[in-house]
Protein backbone atom coordinates (compact mmCIF):
# COMPACT_ATOMS: atom_id res chain seq x y z
CA UNK A 1 0.00 0.00 0.00
CA UNK A 2 1.57 3.53 -0.82
CA UNK A 3 1.53 6.22 1.75
CA UNK A 4 0.45 9.64 1.35
CA UNK A 5 2.16 12.88 2.71
CA UNK A 6 -0.98 13.77 3.90
CA UNK A 7 -0.97 11.64 6.96
CA UNK A 8 1.65 12.72 9.88
CA UNK A 9 3.51 9.32 10.14
CA UNK A 10 6.56 8.78 9.97
CA UNK A 11 8.48 6.75 7.77
CA UNK A 12 11.23 4.23 8.04
CA UNK A 13 13.51 3.92 4.38
CA UNK A 14 16.60 1.48 4.84
CA UNK A 15 17.83 3.04 7.85
CA UNK A 16 16.79 6.29 8.49
CA UNK A 17 13.48 8.29 9.26
CA UNK A 18 11.43 10.68 6.80
CA UNK A 19 8.64 12.67 7.43
CA UNK A 20 6.18 14.10 4.89
CA UNK A 21 7.54 17.21 2.82
CA UNK A 22 5.59 17.69 -0.41
CA UNK A 23 2.48 16.58 -0.93
CA UNK A 24 1.51 14.20 -4.10
CA UNK A 25 -0.73 16.86 -5.03
CA UNK A 26 1.86 19.46 -5.22
CA UNK A 27 4.40 17.29 -6.82
CA UNK A 28 1.72 17.40 -9.51
CA UNK A 29 1.44 21.24 -9.61
CA UNK A 30 5.26 21.48 -9.72
CA UNK A 31 5.63 19.15 -13.29
CA UNK A 32 2.77 21.13 -14.45
CA UNK A 33 4.17 24.27 -14.17
CA UNK A 34 7.50 23.26 -15.70
CA UNK A 35 5.18 21.52 -18.66
CA UNK A 36 4.04 24.41 -19.02
CA UNK A 37 7.05 26.62 -19.50
CA UNK A 38 8.57 24.16 -21.47
CA UNK A 39 5.49 23.96 -23.70
CA UNK A 40 5.38 28.17 -24.54
CA UNK A 41 9.49 28.18 -24.64
CA UNK A 42 9.86 25.75 -27.36
CA UNK A 43 6.53 25.21 -29.03
CA UNK A 44 6.84 24.34 -32.75
CA UNK A 45 10.66 22.13 -32.19
CA UNK A 46 10.84 18.93 -31.81
CA UNK A 47 12.25 18.23 -28.54
CA UNK A 48 14.59 15.56 -27.33
CA UNK A 49 13.79 14.47 -23.35
CA UNK A 50 17.35 13.43 -21.90
CA UNK A 51 16.48 11.60 -18.67
CA UNK A 52 18.77 11.00 -16.35
CA UNK A 53 18.74 7.99 -14.72
CA UNK A 54 17.75 6.63 -12.38
CA UNK A 55 15.98 9.17 -9.94
CA UNK A 56 14.63 11.20 -12.89
CA UNK A 57 12.76 8.99 -14.41
CA UNK A 58 9.57 9.22 -12.34
CA UNK A 59 9.47 13.29 -12.98
CA UNK A 60 10.48 12.33 -16.62
CA UNK A 61 7.12 10.05 -16.96
CA UNK A 62 4.43 12.41 -15.49
CA UNK A 63 6.40 15.43 -17.78
CA UNK A 64 6.47 14.15 -21.05
CA UNK A 65 2.74 12.87 -21.40
CA UNK A 66 1.91 17.04 -20.20
CA UNK A 67 4.30 18.11 -23.35
CA UNK A 68 2.45 18.93 -26.51
CA UNK A 69 5.02 19.57 -29.09
CA UNK A 70 6.87 16.32 -30.99
CA UNK A 71 8.91 14.43 -28.48
CA UNK A 72 11.63 11.73 -28.61
CA UNK A 73 13.71 10.60 -25.35
CA UNK A 74 16.93 9.10 -24.85
CA UNK A 75 18.39 8.45 -21.12
CA UNK A 76 21.44 8.30 -19.44
CA UNK A 77 22.56 7.08 -15.87
CA UNK A 78 24.69 9.34 -14.23
CA UNK A 79 25.41 9.33 -10.74
CA UNK A 80 27.47 11.16 -8.00
CA UNK A 81 25.92 9.82 -5.20
CA UNK A 82 27.05 6.35 -3.92
CA UNK A 83 24.65 4.78 -1.13
CA UNK A 84 24.97 7.68 0.95
CA UNK A 85 23.32 11.26 1.51
CA UNK A 86 25.94 13.00 0.42
CA UNK A 87 27.67 13.89 -2.80
CA UNK A 88 31.24 12.31 -3.36
CA UNK A 89 32.30 14.98 -6.16
CA UNK A 90 32.64 12.38 -8.99
CA UNK A 91 30.54 11.68 -11.64
CA UNK A 92 30.05 8.51 -13.39
CA UNK A 93 28.43 8.88 -16.71
CA UNK A 94 27.60 5.15 -17.41
CA UNK A 95 26.53 5.43 -20.61
CA UNK A 96 27.97 6.69 -24.35
CA UNK A 97 25.85 10.22 -24.61
CA UNK A 98 23.23 9.50 -27.22
CA UNK A 99 23.13 11.66 -30.26
CA UNK A 100 22.19 14.56 -29.92
CA UNK A 101 23.25 16.94 -32.82
CA UNK A 102 21.43 19.35 -34.10
CA UNK A 103 18.00 18.52 -31.25
CA UNK A 104 16.95 20.86 -28.81
CA UNK A 105 17.56 18.90 -25.85
CA UNK A 106 16.08 19.29 -22.25
CA UNK A 107 18.00 17.70 -19.76
CA UNK A 108 15.05 15.76 -17.11
CA UNK A 109 17.03 15.84 -13.52
CA UNK A 110 15.09 14.79 -10.30
CA UNK A 111 17.26 17.32 -8.20
CA UNK A 112 20.26 19.42 -8.31
CA UNK A 113 22.49 19.57 -5.31
CA UNK A 114 26.02 20.10 -5.74
CA UNK A 115 25.50 20.60 -9.53
CA UNK A 116 28.13 18.70 -10.36
CA UNK A 117 26.50 15.70 -11.91
CA UNK A 118 24.70 18.61 -14.45
CA UNK A 119 28.05 20.58 -15.03
CA UNK A 120 29.49 17.86 -16.41
CA UNK A 121 26.64 16.73 -18.18
CA UNK A 122 26.41 19.89 -20.36
CA UNK A 123 30.12 19.97 -20.59
CA UNK A 124 29.98 16.33 -22.87
CA UNK A 125 26.72 17.69 -24.64
CA UNK A 126 27.98 20.55 -25.74
CA UNK A 127 31.01 18.66 -28.09
CA UNK A 128 27.93 16.89 -29.67
CA UNK A 129 26.65 20.00 -31.38
CA UNK A 130 23.13 20.23 -29.77
CA UNK A 131 20.80 23.26 -31.45
CA UNK A 132 19.90 23.89 -27.47
CA UNK A 133 20.25 22.76 -23.99
CA UNK A 134 18.22 23.31 -21.16
CA UNK A 135 17.64 21.69 -17.97
CA UNK A 136 14.75 20.69 -16.27
CA UNK A 137 14.80 19.69 -12.56
CA UNK A 138 11.90 18.65 -10.17
CA UNK A 139 14.12 20.11 -7.29
CA UNK A 140 16.92 22.46 -6.85
CA UNK A 141 19.34 22.88 -3.60
CA UNK A 142 20.34 26.58 -4.42
CA UNK A 143 22.23 26.70 -0.88
CA UNK A 144 24.47 23.89 -2.01
CA UNK A 145 25.31 24.70 -5.50
CA UNK A 146 25.20 29.03 -4.83
CA UNK A 147 23.43 29.29 -8.09
CA UNK A 148 26.38 28.20 -10.48
CA UNK A 149 24.38 26.12 -12.31
CA UNK A 150 22.13 26.38 -15.77
CA UNK A 151 18.82 25.75 -14.25
CA UNK A 152 16.19 26.73 -17.10
CA UNK A 153 13.45 24.78 -15.27
CA UNK A 154 12.44 24.16 -11.75
CA UNK A 155 9.92 22.52 -9.93
CA UNK A 156 10.88 24.20 -6.42
CA UNK A 157 13.47 25.27 -4.23
CA UNK A 158 14.51 23.52 -1.17
CA UNK A 159 16.48 23.67 1.66
CA UNK A 160 20.02 21.32 1.75
CA UNK A 161 18.67 18.08 3.33
CA UNK A 162 18.25 14.94 2.48
CA UNK A 163 14.60 14.25 0.50
CA UNK A 164 13.55 10.79 -1.00
CA UNK A 165 10.30 9.48 -3.32
CA UNK A 166 8.96 10.05 -6.66
CA UNK A 167 11.97 8.62 -8.24
CA UNK A 168 14.66 9.92 -5.87
CA UNK A 169 16.19 7.46 -3.36
CA UNK A 170 18.40 7.09 -0.36
CA UNK A 171 20.60 3.95 -0.66
CA UNK A 172 18.61 2.80 -3.69
CA UNK A 173 15.22 2.95 -1.49
CA UNK A 174 12.09 4.39 -1.69
CA UNK A 175 11.93 5.64 -5.11
CA UNK A 176 8.63 4.41 -5.76
CA UNK A 177 7.00 7.02 -2.66
CA UNK A 178 4.36 8.92 -4.25
CA UNK A 179 5.42 12.22 -2.28
CA UNK A 180 8.65 13.56 -1.36
CA UNK A 181 9.94 13.01 2.03
CA UNK A 182 12.53 14.41 3.90
CA UNK A 183 14.74 13.14 6.56
CA UNK A 184 13.73 13.50 10.04
CA UNK A 185 16.36 15.03 11.92
CA UNK A 186 14.84 14.98 15.29
CA UNK A 187 14.88 10.94 15.50
CA UNK A 188 18.38 10.53 13.89
CA UNK A 189 21.10 11.95 15.72
P1 LIG B 1 24.81 16.85 -7.61
O1 LIG B 1 25.74 16.35 -8.65
O2 LIG B 1 25.50 17.09 -6.29
O3 LIG B 1 24.01 18.04 -8.05
O4 LIG B 1 23.83 15.68 -7.28
C1 LIG B 1 22.75 15.42 -8.08
C2 LIG B 1 22.28 13.99 -7.93
O5 LIG B 1 22.39 13.53 -6.59
C3 LIG B 1 20.82 13.94 -8.28
O6 LIG B 1 20.68 13.53 -9.60
C4 LIG B 1 20.28 12.92 -7.33
O7 LIG B 1 20.32 11.65 -7.94
C5 LIG B 1 21.21 12.92 -6.16
N1 LIG B 1 20.65 13.71 -5.03
C6 LIG B 1 20.96 14.96 -4.65
N2 LIG B 1 20.26 15.34 -3.58
C7 LIG B 1 19.46 14.31 -3.27
C8 LIG B 1 18.47 14.10 -2.25
O8 LIG B 1 18.16 14.95 -1.38
N3 LIG B 1 17.84 12.90 -2.29
C9 LIG B 1 18.11 11.93 -3.21
N4 LIG B 1 19.02 12.10 -4.17
C10 LIG B 1 19.70 13.26 -4.19
MG1 LIG C 1 19.90 11.96 -10.34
Amino acid sequence: MSRSANSESLIQVHDRTFRPYIRRDEVMEMVRDVATQINRDLAGQEVTLLVVLKGALVFAADLMRQLQMPVTLEVLRASSYRDAMSSTGTVILEDVVPDVVGRHVVVVEDIIDSGTTMRELIKHLGSYRPASVSVAALLSKPDVHQGGIQIDYVGREIARDFVVGYGMDYAGHGRHLDAIWIVDDALDT
